[in-house]
């Protein structure tokens, strides 16, 4: 048995994680021509060893110059001077920072959603991911007509294309006893550990608060998150028609019509629910300093609430849904929507201070003929941006580049802390002897410039077209295999496995001993003598 091998069985045992399944997929992707550099379906690495040398390894926890020796897809040694043989892949990291490959927490990859279908799917998507650093992402799965199992299915399917690992999290759009039942079915069985409810999406994905309690009440039975987009959704769709009925039909149309507020008042809702209940609550996107301040004062009363800002959210402003050109102005239509400068800054002040916890992307993209849907009515523009492959250079530039964080920030907020929340670390999420060897090399002194004409995504256009940093991702390695270096992606199509999430993170600790002391406060019920009549 190799070293790698038993590095893993030790850590599996350890965190009682169960081993990952492989959903493989036999079939051969063909060539996209999405790709601006050269993509094969060789893997790159035969031997399966590589040494990453001399380069400044960064946890959560410490950071300190090492190198890094992985072999089959495990990171078997993490310490000064280790020798190597001639079969060994040498990357030299001087004067450069390894790592944790990037955890995406939020992306839609290959979803049905307003009448059309994201461009990207499960191989344009991870591809982009790969080529911006990102080793992991968690998608969300929806559902087929209310049915989990048929979602599931579904989304099994769609991520057979697989080039770098992923995990699902679950949309919750109807309840009844089978919806119930079968939550109870994706936990145990299929591996998720985190369930989504969405709060606006009008006649579309919207629920109410009566099923948000039932789905509070049920996530926390089984030990699995529960996720919120918090936007008043009748209120919403009041907005739209009001904004509509001035005879503003364009893209900043919608903005205008879901303002902060609305989603100040969503969150707030959703915390005190999940107060009620006392169920650990993810609130998703937050766009807005509304939304923010609901998160810190819960937080500050001791309230167990993760708060996950965008990328979109961190570094735009909504000044472009207002440009003259209908494409351009489109292409930022998301919800919740892009706010007014000053919104930026606070999310990013908040992330600082650990007010907001971790980075997603939202990745949910729609080319410029998709936008186009809603020429003329802004309620039919499909909603979502790009991120996946510009999170984790944005980040750096925004959070660490500024220096409003430390390096080892960073890794906490892009990797280790969406490893903890979805109970995944150390396999994930850490560059420790046994975690999965998926990694970056990271070049402080080296630039990155945005462009449509050279990501990886199969969308036409690039929220952050144009923008420039310092920070550059140079080596990407998924699953022990170099997948980016040097400007070109290799890749293989089915590579990818479904990691399977278990419940009961970190984020129940106590909750049993919490409710204990509730039901004791209670004095109740009172034993009373018979009444007299
Ligand atoms: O505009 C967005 N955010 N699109 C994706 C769906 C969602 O609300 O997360
Ligand atoms: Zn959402
Ligand atoms: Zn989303």
């Amino acid at each position: 048995m190799s070293m790698a091998s038993l590095l893993r069985i030790i850590l599996s045992t350890l965190i009682l994680l169960p081993i990952s399944i492989t959903i493989s997929a036999s079939e051969s992707h063909p060539t996209q021509g999405f790709c601006s550099v050269e993509c094969d379906t060789e893997l790159t690495s035969s031997s399966g060893k590589i040494l990453i040398k001399q380069g400044t390894v960064v946890n959560a926890h410490h950071k300190v110059v090492a190198d890094v020796y992985i072999e089959d897809g495990i990171i078997v040694s993490v310490r000064p001077n280790i020798a190597v043989g001639d079969d060994v892949k040498v990357i030299d990291a001087t004067g450069k920072y390894v790592m944790p490959g990037g955890i995406d927490p939020h992306t839609h990859l290959a979803m049905d959603f307003m009448g059309t279908g994201t461009i990207d799917d499960f191989y344009t998507g991870q591809a982009a991911a790969l080529a911006g650093g990102t080793t992991m992402h968690i998608d969300f799965v929806i559902p087929i007509n209310g049915n989990l199992s048929a979602g599931f299915a579904s989304y099994v399917d769609k991520a057979k294309k697989s080039v770098m690992d992923y995990g699902f999290h679950m949309a919750i759009t109807k309840w009844d006893e089978a919806v119930s039942k079968e939550m109870e079915l994706m936990v145990k069985e299929n591996g998720i550990n985190s369930f989504k409810f969405f709060m606006a999406y009008k006649g579309a994905l919207m629920i109410n608060d009566e099923l948000l309690l039932h789905g509070l009440e049920k996530c926390k039975s089984l030990g699995a998150l529960a996720m919120v987009h918090a936007e008043n959704g009748d209120a919403v769709a009041e907005g739209q028609k009001r904004i509509f009925d001035l005879g503003i039909t364009g893209p900043e149309g919608h903005a205008l019509s879901r303002p902060p507020v609305l989603e100040g008042e969503a969150t707030a809702r959703a915390i005190r629910l999940a107060s009620f209940i006392n169920a650990p609550l993810y609130v998703v996107h937050v766009m807005s300093i509304d939304a923010m301040e609901e998160i810190a004062k819960a937080r500050k009363s001791g309230q167990r609430v993760i708060g996950e800002p965008v990328v979109s959210g961190l570094t735009l402003d909504e000044s472009g849904l207002w440009d003259s050109d209908f494409t351009t102005a489109a292409k930022y239509v998301m919800s919740p929507p892009i706010r007014k400068t000053g919104h930026d800054k606070a999310l990013q002040d908040a992330l600082a201070t650990g007010i907001l916890q971790l980075v997603g992307t939202d990745h949910c993209t729609f080319n410029s003929t998709q936008k186009a849907f809603g020429y003329g009515d802004f309620r039919k523009i499909p909603n979502g941006v790009n991120g996946i492959e510009e999170r984790m250079h944005l980040v750096w530039e925004t959070m660490v580049e500024s220096g409003k964080i430390s390096v080892t920030d960073y890794v906490r907020i892009t990797s280790t802390e969406c490893a903890k929340i979805f109970n995944i670390y150390p396999r994930k999420g850490a560059i420790l002897e046994g975690s999965d060897a998926d990694i970056i090399v990271l070049n402080p002194n080296a630039s990155f410039r945005i462009s449509a004409i050279s990501h990886h995504s199969r969308s036409d256009t690039n929220v952050y077209e144009g923008k420039t940093g310092k920070g550059k991702v140079e080596v990407t390695i998924s699953g022990g295999r170099v997948v980016w270096e040097e400007g070109n992606l290799k890749i293989t199509s089915g590579s990818g496995k479904y990691i399977k999430m278990p419940p009961f993170s970190y984020l129940f600790d106590g909750i049993d001993k919490a409710d204990a002391a509730y039901l004791a406060s209670l004095r109740s019920p009172v034993h009373r003598t018979a009444a007299a009549y």
